[in-house]
């Protein structure tokens, strides 16, 4: 089987990503809006960004109603938002996936929604999720001709009729460790920073500038959206000049990340590979 080369453009300090403003939201309308739904994941990826399996519950209650609560809340304050990505934790692992989908859609805050996936439990991406689904990203830590060509042919006769793209990365930034940076370098940084344009998070009641500090559990830096808040708060939090303190640690200013991509600290993989090859072919 042959291996594709990996491309790394998205990584904040990627000199192959080209720097732009970081305005994640315009018009009202927040461009990407990260939603997880589980917080346990099939793979136990060494330099995960999201540090699962010790990663925090993403609700402060078992179900996701918290969220539906939030996004309505945002709702009637006026907020928009572009397209909802659901993530986790692995979002395919969750039972509720086709319920919560659903559920998130009634809300009708957002024009689009996409599920960001391993990949490896297809049983979990059936038929139902499929057909609420504007775009399916698998992020590809297989990288084989088979392992697309097995999606490829799986969507197909499921009757898919949205967007599907292989995400590939040769490194992850490093979103884990802690360091200090200068605060020129932090403010600087902030006006361009990758993950606050691309990853507002929504976390137990809670909007993060991006998923790092939503995932730290550093709940007092996010802007809790409760009846009172309104569209101003919003834009004040997401469109600061001013970094969040978390930023100020940050490891993915200024650094080239190294991180390799889907290390694993267990040895199931290529079984989990097999068995989700294997499931996906026996739906053809
Ligand atoms: C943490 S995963 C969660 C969703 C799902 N389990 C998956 O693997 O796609 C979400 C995305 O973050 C990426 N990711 C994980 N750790 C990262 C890091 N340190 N830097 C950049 N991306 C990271 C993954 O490759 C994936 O595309
Ligand atoms: S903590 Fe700040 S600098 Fe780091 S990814 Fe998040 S918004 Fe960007």
């Amino acid at each position: 089987m042959k291996k594709e080369k990996p491309t790394n453009k998205l990584a904040n300090n990627s000199p192959k990503r080209k720097k732009k403003d970081a305005n994640p939201i315009s018009g009202g309308k927040i461009r990407e809006l990260e939603l997880s739904i589980t917080n346990k994941c099939n793979l136990n990826c060494l330099g995960c960004g999201f540090n699962i399996p010790k990663q925090v519950t993403p609700v402060n209650g078992q179900r996701i109603d918290e969220h539906i609560k939030s996004l309505e809340l945002l709702k009637s304050c006026g907020v928009k938002v572009e397209k909802i990505i659901i993530s986790g934790g692995e979002a395919s692992l969750s039972r509720n996936l086709n319920k919560y989908l659903v559920d998130i859609l009634k809300v009708g805050i957002s024009e689009q929604i996409e599920i960001v996936t391993n990949g490896l439990y297809p049983k979990g991406i059936n038929r139902e999720t499929l057909a609420n689904l504007d775009s399916l990203i698998i992020s590809d830590y297989v990288m084989t001709e088979e392992f697309e060509g097995t999606w490829r042919q799986y969507i197909k006769a499921l009757n898919y009729k949205g967007k599907i793209e292989f995400r590939r990365k040769t490194a992850w930034d490093d979103l884990l460790s802690e360091v200090k940076n200068k605060p020129e370098q932090t403010r600087h940084h902030w006006s361009t920073c990758f993950y606050r344009k691309y990853d507002v998070t929504l976390e137990r009641g809670r909007l993060f500038s991006c998923s790092r500090i939503a995932k730290k559990k550093w709940d007092e830096q996010g802007l809790l959206i409760n009846s009172e808040t309104s569209l101003s708060d919003v834009y004040s939090y997401l469109t600061s000049k001013v970094p969040r303190d978390a930023c100020y640690s940050c490891a993915t200013i200024g650094n080239n990340s190294n991180i390799p991509v889907a290390v694993q600290t267990r040895n199931n993989i290529e079984r989990i590979i097999l068995k989700a090859e294997q499931y996906m072919r026996e739906c053809l």
